[in-house]
């Protein structure tokens, strides 16, 4: 539940209503235009049809200077930015050969394993020149080498459950896999945030998908009652089965899930649970092992543990984790086990290294540091920022926190300054969060030292009085929105 300033909510309207106003005056000229210098008047329907496009042209592309800037090194804590301009208004963006040094608030490199390591990369340049970059085969025809096997077997143990299998990318992982464990005639009830992935997989499933409330257990359980009693649509038939999906740590929100509580719901009425722990898993823990370490959850309780390792472990891919027998049966079954390309040998070594040094294997205390940094630079940062005045989203050891920002002239104002002063940021706005909920994403890592944390404070503190975002500096009367 997010609470915007009553004064802040009618500018922001007021903003996307000038926008909308605006960018229809110029739709209806452009009509003019198109009818007499359009030849694709030859019988096709056009593609982009509606508000989407609308959408596109009239708001983001003003704005797109500040989505996909091109980056040139790796993302670690400090990175290059590619400079750009534009001879058209920033329709079209020219690289130049320049660079801008800035400081990395974007990045998931949660645990700092994304930029070259002592340990993680000359194995993984070593497993490049025995395996190649790809392995050109699906895990069931040539693609299944002997480091596939063993980052399975390394996945499982370190996140507790007695097998894993990995796939070449997170998305892909929910995706792929929610249509093989879910059908028609199940029910599949869903956090209000989950992941685009998430819901993607859901609606291909074909199973019937309900909502709750963001995390909020209370709202779970009624939902549940309530789809029990009633059954099946129409016949009122019991479910076949009944899944609910929850995030670890929600990646627009930083918020941390409500798992125990959750899962007491989800074993009281014998359903199914996933958890995605694409933000959690590594960065939360007393070693590393997400979510379920850090709540006391068992993992015995948590069905089906979905996780990535393009966050923490500085890798591509995604992995599910489970019992043998559900493991196994997915092996069988899952197209994007079955017909994509298994994942690329060095990215494999990637994480397999990554977790031995996280697990202190590599015969340093590396990885217990790096969890003690990410922990102690988020909480910092947390709370110096809502010490200035910021709205900032999320829980107490979460590496990630939202800044509010509202208002869509702010988006790219924040974005820009922030850069002008080398400080590189992620803005996130519509359709990644509701219209009016537009914000900076900041994401902290291990790999940043004090000093860069105290400079990203400084440089934020003067851009947020230029841009008018501590909302919190006097506490004004609030509209409850969600
Ligand atoms: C919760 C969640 N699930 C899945 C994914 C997709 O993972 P990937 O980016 O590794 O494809 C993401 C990506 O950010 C995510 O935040
Ligand atoms: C184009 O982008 C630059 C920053 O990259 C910005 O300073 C400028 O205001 C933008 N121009 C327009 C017309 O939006």
């Amino acid at each position: 539940m997010i609470e915007i300033p009553y004064l802040t909510a009618l500018t922001t309207y007021f903003s996307y209503g000038l926008l909308f106003a605006f960018g229809q005056f110029r739709d209806f000229f452009r009509k003019f235009f198109d009818w007499f210098t359009s030849n694709n008047l030859n019988g096709y329907a056009p593609i982009c049809l509606g508000l989407e496009d609308f959408y596109i042209r009239r708001l983001y592309l003003r704005i797109q200077d500040c989505f996909g800037r091109p980056i040139s090194s790796a993302p670690d804590a400090w990175f290059d930015v590619v400079e750009r301009y534009s001879n058209d208004n920033n329709k079209t963006l020219k690289r130049t050969d320049k660079v801008c040094r800035c400081l990395n608030l974007g990045s998931y490199n949660y645990l700092g394993f994304a930029a070259a390591d002592e340990y993680c990369t000359p194995r993984v340049v070593q497993s490049l020149e025995q395996y190649s970059p790809s392995t050109c085969s699906t895990r069931v025809d040539g693609g299944t080498t002997a480091l596939h096997k063993e980052l399975e077997e390394c996945v499982a143990s370190f996140v507790r459950k007695p097998a894993a299998l990995v796939f070449g990318m997170g998305y892909v992982t929910n995706s792929a896999i929610l249509p093989v464990l879910m059908g028609k005639g199940s029910l599949i009830i869903s956090d209000s945030l989950n992941h685009n992935s998430i819901v993607n997989g859901a609606r291909g499933s074909g199973a019937t998908i309900r909502v709750f409330l963001h995390n909020t257990p209370q709202h779970l359980e009624e939902v549940l009652r309530e789809l029990i009693a009633e059954g099946q649509p129409r016949t009122h038939r019991p479910w076949k089965k009944i899944m609910v999906i929850v995030e670890g740590i929600y990646s627009m929100e930083g918020e941390l899930c409500k798992l125990p509580e959750i899962i007491g719901i989800c074993k009281k009425y014998k359903v199914y649970t996933y958890l995605d722990e694409a933000h959690s898993i590594g960065a939360v823990g007393k070693t590393g092992r997400g979510v379920c370490e850090l709540l006391d959850v068992d993992t015995a309780d948590v069905d089906i543990m979905m996780g990535t390792f393009t966050k923490s472990f500085g890798s591509c891919g995604g992995y599910i984790a489970g019992s043998k027998e559900l493991i196994q049966y997915l092996k069988y079954t899952c197209p994007a086990h079955l017909y994509a390309t298994s994942i690329s040998p060095p990215a494999a070594q990637q994480i397999i290294s990554s977790i031995k040094v996280i697990l202190g294997e590599d015969g340093s205390n590396r990885g217990a540091q790096k969890l003690a940094q990410i922990r102690e630079n988020s909480n910092f940062f947390r709370s110096e920022l809502q010490k200035m005045g910021f709205e900032v989203l999320g829980d107490n050891d979460s590496p990630v926190m939202p800044i509010m920002l509202y208002n869509p002239a702010k988006i790219p104002a924040f974005s820009r300054e922030c850069l002008r002063q080398n400080v590189a940021v992620v803005t996130v706005a519509f359709p990644a969060t509701p219209l009016l909920l537009a914000r900076a994403r900041i994401c902290i890592s291990a790999s940043h030292s004090k000093e860069d944390l105290v400079k990203a404070l400084q440089v934020i503190s003067r851009v947020g009085d230029l841009v008018g975002i501590k909302y919190f500096l006097a506490e004004p009367i609030k509209k409850k929105f969600d």
